[in-house]
Protein backbone atom coordinates (compact mmCIF):
# COMPACT_ATOMS: atom_id res chain seq x y z
CA UNK A 1 0.00 0.00 0.00
CA UNK A 2 1.35 3.52 -0.90
CA UNK A 3 -0.31 6.80 0.16
CA UNK A 4 0.07 10.57 0.28
CA UNK A 5 0.46 12.04 4.18
CA UNK A 6 -1.23 14.97 4.98
CA UNK A 7 0.51 17.44 8.17
CA UNK A 8 -1.68 20.04 9.10
CA UNK A 9 0.58 22.39 10.48
CA UNK A 10 -1.30 25.52 10.08
CA UNK A 11 -1.96 26.17 13.81
CA UNK A 12 -1.39 28.95 16.15
CA UNK A 13 -0.50 26.97 19.21
CA UNK A 14 -2.95 29.19 21.80
CA UNK A 15 -2.07 26.13 24.33
CA UNK A 16 1.65 26.42 24.25
CA UNK A 17 1.54 30.11 24.56
CA UNK A 18 5.44 30.37 22.69
CA UNK A 19 6.53 32.92 21.10
CA UNK A 20 6.56 31.30 17.73
CA UNK A 21 3.92 28.18 16.45
CA UNK A 22 4.45 25.31 18.23
CA UNK A 23 5.41 23.06 14.98
CA UNK A 24 8.58 25.92 14.59
CA UNK A 25 10.21 25.05 18.41
CA UNK A 26 13.48 23.14 18.32
CA UNK A 27 14.02 19.76 19.56
CA UNK A 28 17.73 18.39 19.21
CA UNK A 29 18.02 20.92 16.75
CA UNK A 30 15.84 20.64 14.21
CA UNK A 31 12.09 21.77 14.30
CA UNK A 32 9.17 19.66 15.27
CA UNK A 33 7.43 20.23 11.93
CA UNK A 34 11.15 18.35 10.29
CA UNK A 35 10.90 15.59 12.96
CA UNK A 36 7.54 14.55 11.87
CA UNK A 37 7.87 14.94 8.23
CA UNK A 38 10.85 13.10 8.18
CA UNK A 39 9.63 10.22 10.44
CA UNK A 40 6.97 10.14 7.35
CA UNK A 41 9.18 10.02 4.48
CA UNK A 42 11.30 7.39 6.44
CA UNK A 43 8.67 4.87 5.67
CA UNK A 44 9.11 3.59 2.10
CA UNK A 45 4.90 3.68 1.80
CA UNK A 46 4.97 7.27 2.11
CA UNK A 47 5.48 8.77 -1.04
CA UNK A 48 4.63 12.25 -0.69
CA UNK A 49 3.80 14.77 2.03
CA UNK A 50 1.16 17.58 1.70
CA UNK A 51 1.62 20.62 4.41
CA UNK A 52 -1.28 22.75 5.29
CA UNK A 53 0.50 25.70 6.36
CA UNK A 54 -1.25 29.20 7.50
CA UNK A 55 -1.41 31.83 4.94
CA UNK A 56 0.50 34.14 7.69
CA UNK A 57 3.90 31.48 8.09
CA UNK A 58 7.17 33.23 8.24
CA UNK A 59 8.95 29.75 8.76
CA UNK A 60 8.41 27.03 6.40
CA UNK A 61 9.59 28.56 3.36
CA UNK A 62 13.37 28.38 5.42
CA UNK A 63 13.66 24.92 5.95
CA UNK A 64 16.28 23.03 4.23
CA UNK A 65 13.41 20.16 3.45
CA UNK A 66 11.14 22.46 1.53
CA UNK A 67 13.85 21.83 -1.60
CA UNK A 68 12.61 17.77 -1.40
CA UNK A 69 10.27 17.49 -3.64
CA UNK A 70 8.59 15.37 -1.78
CA UNK A 71 7.01 18.12 0.46
CA UNK A 72 4.24 19.91 -0.93
CA UNK A 73 2.95 23.25 0.81
CA UNK A 74 -0.55 24.28 0.55
CA UNK A 75 -2.96 26.66 2.09
CA UNK A 76 -4.13 25.56 5.51
CA UNK A 77 -7.90 26.84 6.97
CA UNK A 78 -9.38 28.07 9.75
CA UNK A 79 -9.89 25.10 11.84
CA UNK A 80 -7.89 21.69 11.64
CA UNK A 81 -10.45 20.02 9.66
CA UNK A 82 -10.34 22.79 7.14
CA UNK A 83 -6.67 22.68 6.80
CA UNK A 84 -7.16 18.94 6.14
CA UNK A 85 -10.06 19.56 3.54
CA UNK A 86 -7.56 21.82 1.94
CA UNK A 87 -4.98 19.68 1.61
CA UNK A 88 -6.80 16.57 0.17
CA UNK A 89 -7.32 18.93 -2.47
CA UNK A 90 -3.68 18.09 -3.53
CA UNK A 91 -3.75 14.34 -2.80
CA UNK A 92 -4.12 12.20 -5.95
CA UNK A 93 -3.29 8.53 -4.19
CA UNK A 94 -6.18 6.15 -3.04
CA UNK A 95 -5.21 6.28 0.36
CA UNK A 96 -4.46 9.03 2.39
CA UNK A 97 -2.73 9.61 6.08
CA UNK A 98 -3.23 12.17 8.32
CA UNK A 99 -0.37 12.98 10.90
CA UNK A 100 -0.62 16.23 13.09
CA UNK A 101 2.63 18.47 12.96
CA UNK A 102 2.44 18.76 16.86
CA UNK A 103 3.45 14.96 16.76
CA UNK A 104 6.98 14.28 16.16
CA UNK A 105 7.10 11.18 17.90
CA UNK A 106 6.19 8.67 15.57
CA UNK A 107 7.34 4.94 15.91
CA UNK A 108 8.18 3.17 12.31
CA UNK A 109 6.54 0.17 14.30
CA UNK A 110 3.47 2.04 14.62
CA UNK A 111 3.33 3.33 11.49
CA UNK A 112 3.51 0.04 9.91
CA UNK A 113 0.60 -1.68 12.03
CA UNK A 114 -1.48 1.25 10.93
CA UNK A 115 -0.78 1.14 7.10
CA UNK A 116 -1.42 -2.81 7.12
CA UNK A 117 -5.13 -1.79 8.65
CA UNK A 118 -5.16 0.95 6.23
CA UNK A 119 -6.81 -1.14 3.22
CA UNK A 120 -10.16 -2.23 5.23
CA UNK A 121 -12.72 0.31 3.84
CA UNK A 122 -13.84 2.37 7.18
CA UNK A 123 -10.38 3.18 8.01
CA UNK A 124 -8.18 2.86 11.02
CA UNK A 125 -6.80 5.37 13.34
CA UNK A 126 -3.55 4.72 16.26
CA UNK A 127 -4.99 4.64 19.31
CA UNK A 128 -4.12 4.81 22.82
CA UNK A 129 -5.81 2.70 26.27
CA UNK A 130 -6.92 5.19 28.81
CA UNK A 131 -4.41 4.55 32.06
CA UNK A 132 -6.60 6.30 35.07
CA UNK A 133 -10.03 5.86 36.26
CA UNK A 134 -12.05 8.14 34.16
CA UNK A 135 -15.17 10.26 35.64
CA UNK A 136 -17.85 12.10 34.47
CA UNK A 137 -18.06 15.55 36.14
CA UNK A 138 -21.67 16.70 36.69
CA UNK A 139 -21.07 20.48 35.68
CA UNK A 140 -21.39 21.28 39.41
CA UNK A 141 -17.30 20.21 40.42
CA UNK A 142 -18.59 17.14 41.80
CA UNK A 143 -18.65 13.27 40.15
CA UNK A 144 -21.89 12.15 38.51
CA UNK A 145 -20.22 8.72 37.98
CA UNK A 146 -17.41 6.81 36.83
CA UNK A 147 -17.04 5.93 32.96
CA UNK A 148 -16.28 2.21 32.67
CA UNK A 149 -12.39 2.67 31.19
CA UNK A 150 -11.86 -0.94 29.35
CA UNK A 151 -14.41 1.50 26.53
CA UNK A 152 -12.09 4.56 26.66
CA UNK A 153 -9.21 5.21 23.61
CA UNK A 154 -7.11 8.10 22.78
CA UNK A 155 -7.29 9.40 19.26
CA UNK A 156 -3.81 9.62 17.94
CA UNK A 157 -2.61 10.19 14.49
CA UNK A 158 -1.86 9.12 11.98
CA UNK A 159 -5.49 8.51 10.65
CA UNK A 160 -5.69 6.76 7.60
CA UNK A 161 -8.52 6.25 5.34
CA UNK A 162 -9.94 5.84 1.76
CA UNK A 163 -9.15 9.70 0.05
CA UNK A 164 -12.28 10.06 -1.33
CA UNK A 165 -14.43 9.22 1.67
CA UNK A 166 -12.75 11.31 3.82
CA UNK A 167 -12.81 14.23 1.37
CA UNK A 168 -16.63 13.55 1.07
CA UNK A 169 -16.93 13.24 5.25
CA UNK A 170 -15.12 16.04 5.56
CA UNK A 171 -16.75 18.40 3.45
CA UNK A 172 -20.41 16.71 4.63
CA UNK A 173 -19.25 17.49 8.76
CA UNK A 174 -17.77 21.39 7.62
CA UNK A 175 -21.23 21.98 5.99
CA UNK A 176 -23.55 21.23 8.58
CA UNK A 177 -21.39 23.22 10.92
CA UNK A 178 -19.98 20.35 12.98
CA UNK A 179 -16.86 20.08 15.50
CA UNK A 180 -14.36 17.67 14.14
CA UNK A 181 -11.13 17.34 15.90
CA UNK A 182 -9.84 14.40 14.30
CA UNK A 183 -10.61 13.21 10.47
CA UNK A 184 -12.49 9.51 12.31
CA UNK A 185 -15.25 11.60 13.79
CA UNK A 186 -15.74 13.21 10.24
CA UNK A 187 -16.22 9.41 9.05
CA UNK A 188 -18.57 8.37 12.41
CA UNK A 189 -20.66 11.52 11.50
CA UNK A 190 -20.73 10.00 7.57
CA UNK A 191 -21.92 6.50 9.40
CA UNK A 192 -18.33 4.81 9.06
CA UNK A 193 -16.83 3.13 12.29
CA UNK A 194 -12.75 3.42 11.56
CA UNK A 195 -10.83 0.59 13.21
CA UNK A 196 -8.45 0.76 16.20
CA UNK A 197 -5.44 0.08 16.08
CA UNK A 198 -3.56 0.19 19.39
CA UNK A 199 -0.79 2.40 19.42
CA UNK A 200 2.29 3.34 21.15
CA UNK A 201 1.45 6.43 24.50
CA UNK A 202 4.48 8.07 23.50
CA UNK A 203 3.40 9.57 20.30
CA UNK A 204 1.85 12.29 22.13
CA UNK A 205 1.02 15.94 20.56
CA UNK A 206 2.75 18.86 21.85
CA UNK A 207 -0.22 20.98 23.22
CA UNK A 208 1.28 23.15 26.81
CA UNK A 209 4.91 23.78 27.15
CA UNK A 210 5.69 20.72 29.93
CA UNK A 211 4.88 18.80 26.65
CA UNK A 212 8.03 20.16 24.51
CA UNK A 213 10.81 18.28 27.37
CA UNK A 214 8.95 15.24 27.24
CA UNK A 215 9.03 15.05 23.15
CA UNK A 216 12.59 15.39 23.07
CA UNK A 217 13.12 12.83 25.65
CA UNK A 218 10.63 10.24 23.97
CA UNK A 219 12.20 11.45 20.13
CA UNK A 220 15.87 10.56 21.74
CA UNK A 221 14.74 7.31 22.47
CA UNK A 222 12.70 6.39 19.26
CA UNK A 223 16.61 7.46 17.62
CA UNK A 224 18.69 5.67 19.99
CA UNK A 225 16.61 2.31 19.44
CA UNK A 226 15.88 2.40 15.97
CA UNK A 227 12.28 3.25 16.29
N1 LIG B 1 -3.93 22.84 12.74
C1 LIG B 1 -4.07 23.26 11.40
N2 LIG B 1 -4.96 24.25 11.07
C2 LIG B 1 -5.70 24.85 12.03
C3 LIG B 1 -5.58 24.43 13.39
C4 LIG B 1 -4.68 23.42 13.71
O1 LIG B 1 -3.40 22.73 10.50
N3 LIG B 1 -6.54 25.83 11.68
C5 LIG B 1 -2.95 21.80 13.06
C6 LIG B 1 -1.91 22.26 14.09
O2 LIG B 1 -0.85 22.97 13.45
C7 LIG B 1 -1.48 20.95 14.74
C8 LIG B 1 -2.68 20.03 14.55
O3 LIG B 1 -3.58 20.70 13.66
O4 LIG B 1 -0.37 20.36 14.09
C9 LIG B 1 -3.33 19.69 15.88
O5 LIG B 1 -3.95 20.84 16.43
P1 LIG B 1 -3.64 21.51 17.85
O6 LIG B 1 -2.77 20.63 18.66
O7 LIG B 1 -4.94 21.97 18.40
O8 LIG B 1 -2.72 22.76 17.43
P2 LIG B 1 -3.07 24.30 17.50
O9 LIG B 1 -4.45 24.53 17.00
O10 LIG B 1 -1.96 25.01 16.82
O11 LIG B 1 -2.98 24.58 19.07
P3 LIG B 1 -4.09 25.30 20.00
O12 LIG B 1 -5.37 24.52 19.82
O13 LIG B 1 -3.52 25.22 21.39
O14 LIG B 1 -4.21 26.71 19.50
MG1 LIG C 1 -6.16 23.64 18.00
Amino acid sequence: LSCTAVVPAAGAGKRMASAIPKQYLTLAGKTVLEHTIERLLAHGAIERVVVAVSPEDQWFDSLPLVRDERVVRVQGGRERADSVLNALAAVSSEYVLVHDAARPCLAMQDLDALLAAASQPRGAILACRVRDTMKRGDGRGAIAASVPRDELWHALTPQCFDTQALRRALAEALAQGQAVTDEASAMELAGVHPLLVEGRADNIKITRPEDLALAGFFLQQLNENNQ
